[in-house]
């Protein structure tokens, strides 16, 4: 079965006819064209297909596209909404925070939205004390990102770039 869905991606309306098995990141990269989000292992279990769906993140290997008909996608190609690069995807280049780049663009959606989660006061594992604001440390930083594996071990380097945005 097919349905006809709209999604906005990283700032443009697109339509297209989806079968209702599709995940939204066959949707994105096989349909629609939008490679930023990459299929490392298809299964959940990698984090390089993280998007931000409406402003919180997903796996969009994990997401049947057809349950999202009007939202917002926002990709690492939409993060800085234009030509400007997002303060996260600065800091990964001024940090050096990937090697062969194939898990940074689900990095770079996942510290964003992460970051937006620690601000809001979402506790993580690591979590000591849930009466005042998260204090973004390390080992804080490492557990918010532990959904998203880098083949290459540039973890102290991404760690970095993400403290470095969060101060920014
Ligand atoms: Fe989605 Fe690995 S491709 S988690
Ligand atoms: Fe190569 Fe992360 S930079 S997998």
């Amino acid at each position: 079965m097919e349905s006809s869905i709209t999604l906005d991606v990283d700032g443009q309306a697109r339509d297209v006819v989806v079968d209702h098995r599709t995940t939204l990141l066959d949707a994105l990269r096989d349909r629609l064209g939008v490679t930023a989000p990459k299929k490392g292992c298809d299964h959940g279990q990698c984090g390089s297909c993280t998007v931000l769906l409406d402003g919180r993140r997903h796996l969009s290997c994990l997401t049947l596209a057809v349950a999202h008909d009007g939202a917002e996608v926002t990709t690492a190609e939409g993060l800085g909404g234009g030509d400007q690069l997002h303060a996260v995807q600065d800091a990964f280049l001024a940090r050096d925070g990937f090697q062969c780049g194939y898990c940074t663009p689900g990095q770079v959606c996942s510290a964003v939205g992460m970051l937006d989660e620690a601000k809001q006061g979402h506790p993580s594992h690591v979590t000591d004390d849930l009466t005042s604001e998260v204090d973004l440390s390390d080992d804080e930083i490492r557990e918010r990102m532990s959904g998203n594996l880098c083949r290459c071990g540039a973890y102290p380097n991404i760690v970095d770039a993400i403290r470095e945005a969060a101060g920014a």
